[in-house]
């Protein structure tokens, strides 16, 4: 069954293994799969295949949290449980983790705590949003974040109820006891991890389907040479709608997921590496560390269970005029690692994002990493996200602005917005205005007058043209503001 494949000449190791076919567990049970589709979601898998209807699917698309599972994944010699979306997950990543479903909490005879507590307090009327809700309440339990009422807001965000209303949710979130992350698949999960590749070749409806699944990236750039065609996939949280929502057959996938090297997160003296697979609920301690504004900014990119799946470079590479992360890390001046079979080149980020729809990747390169500057002492930087709800919402506007300020004078001026144009872009008006100048109310309105020649902005759904200007001026204006008192400043509600 399994087949030997010749790596690049840049591998130490010189021959890897593959396999064509998937192993994983599902509530402690070993399952081997070959001949699955491997863009059928686990909520698919979940309830047509193994008649788990627990998992209720409501949107298909990652936003109300009805299909809330607990991914578990071997994190050093631990297991780590997160809750994420199986609606928009993907099988074919499942290799070497469990899936933990709501229909192993407890039964009726013998509810969970977290199921009791929900019974109790009525957290549950139609019951359709429940199973969803006690699965991300146990994700909730088992982290080590202290429980608060923010920590159980944001443990939800991502969950919808339609008739309950949450406040006896709430009731029952906080009347639940800490508790362990459960270890019992410790050793059968340790005995699904391996270094090869798994690459499945399945015949759906006609369509021959591949998904890869590498573990170095020598193998990676080796399968992406052979397959330069090939989509590539980190969290899903992007690809996972393109089959949910758009109904697109992706034939060839190469999967980022369990590529090391992509999720390391390093650090030096000046500067901090990020893994392009790096997910949001890694990464957001070392950003915020750095950059508190930008950590606030990432609690709000979706919910909990798109950050548990979410990658930084899914959101870079994905080129969207809306991404978050881009003006965020812009401001910043980070700079983004390019990497092939035969090079690797670093461009400044902004440079990344040619026009709409076309990046600066070329066939057979991927992201392969973001270099993030630290802060010096005399930096000030900024961040702020528009949005209609708190979280779990796309921005209208994101803007962040860095500069460092000597004797009052503001210099390295970078302003950086999403939601403006076509592309994440710089306000280079806006910058060269308040560059080389006191930093006061008069040179900050200089640069809110200057920003209509940085931007045309569109008119959408999510907001109108005038809006976006509006907001994004006012953004300008809100930080020096909050700079002066030293203090966040809420004007309105929508405007947080
Ligand atoms: C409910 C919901 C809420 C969301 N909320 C927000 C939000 O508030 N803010 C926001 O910015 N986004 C949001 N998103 C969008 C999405 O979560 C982000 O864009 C996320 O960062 C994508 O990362 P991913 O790992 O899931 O990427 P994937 O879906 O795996 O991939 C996205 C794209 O990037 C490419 N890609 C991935 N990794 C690489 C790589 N290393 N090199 C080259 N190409 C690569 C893929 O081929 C694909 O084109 C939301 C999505 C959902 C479903
Ligand atoms: S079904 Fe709505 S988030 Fe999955
Ligand atoms: S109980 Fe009906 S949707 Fe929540």
């Amino acid at each position: 069954m399994d087949t030997v494949l010749r790596r690049g000449e840049r591998d130490k190791e010189r021959i890897v293994m593959a396999r064509n076919y998937i192993q994983f567990l599902l509530n402690g049970e070993t399952i081997t799969e070959a001949h699955l589709d491997p863009t059928m979601t686990v909520l698919q898998y979940l309830r047509e295949r193994k008649m788990k209807t627990g998992t209720k699917e409501g949107c298909a698309e990652g936003d109300c949290g009805a299909c809330t599972v607990l991914l578990n994944a071997l994190d050093g010699s631990k297991i780590k449980s997160r809750s994420v979306n199986a609606c928009i997950l993907f099988m074919g990543t499942m290799d070497g983790k469990e899936i933990r479903t709501v229909e192993s909490l407890g039964t009726p005879e013998e509810p969970h705590e977290i199921q009791q507590l929900v019974a109790e307090k009525h957290g549950s009327q139609c019951g359709f949003c429940t199973p969803g809700i006690v699965m991300s309440l146990a994700a909730l339990q088992i982290d080590s974040m202290p429980k608060s009422r923010k920590t159980i807001d944001e443990a939800l965000a991502g969950n919808l109820c339609r008739c309950t209303g949450y406040g006896p949710i709430i009731d029952a979130a906080m009347a639940m006891k800490p508790k362990q992350v459960n270890q019992n698949s410790l050793a059968k999960l340790a005995s699904l991890q391996h270094n090869e590749t798994v690459k499945l070749s399945v015949n759906v409806y006609g369509e021959q389907k591949r998904f890869y699944d590498p573990k170095t990236l020598g193998e990676l750039t080796r399968i992406l040479t052979e397959r330069p065609d090939a989509t590539l996939l980190a969290g899903g949280t992007d690809v996972g709608l393109w089959v949910t929502k758009h109904h697109k057959t992706l034939n060839t996938i190469i999967y980022l997921g369990n590529v090391e090297a992509l999720s390391a997160i390093e650090e030096n003296n000046n500067n901090l590496h990020i893994g392009a697979g790096v997910k949001y609920a890694d990464a957001i301690n070392n950003l915020g560390q750095l950059y508190p504004q930008m950590g606030d900014v990432i609690r709000r990119i979706g919910a909990a269970q798109v950050r548990n799946l979410g990658t930084i470079g899914g959101n870079i590479a994905n080129g969207s005029p809306i991404g978050d992360m881009p003006p965020l890390l812009i401001a910043a001046g980070a700079k983004l690692v390019l990497r092939s079979a035969n090079d690797e080149r670093i461009i400044p980020l902004e440079d990344f994002f040619i026009e709409y729809g076309k990046q600066d990747l070329h066939k057979g390169e991927f992201v392969k990493s973001t270099i993030i500057p630290k802060p010096t002492p005399s930096q000030k930087y900024f961040a702020y996200k528009i949005s209609k709800r708190f979280e779990s919402d796309i921005s209208a506007v994101c803007m962040a602005m860095s500069l460092s300020l000597k004797d009052g004078i503001c210099s390295n001026v970078r302003i950086a917005y999403g939601g403006m144009a076509a592309t994440p872009k710089r306000a280079a008006n806006a910058e060269k205005a308040l560059e080389g100048q006191n930093w006061t109310e008069e040179n900050i309105r200089r640069a809110v007058v200057a920003l209509p020649s940085d931007f045309t902005p569109i008119d959408d759904l999510r907001a109108s043209k005038s809006y976006r200007m509006q907001v994004a001026q006012n953004l300008l204006l809100k930080a020096w503001l909050e700079d002066q008192n030293n203090a966040p400043i809420h004007v309105l509600e929508a405007d947080i």
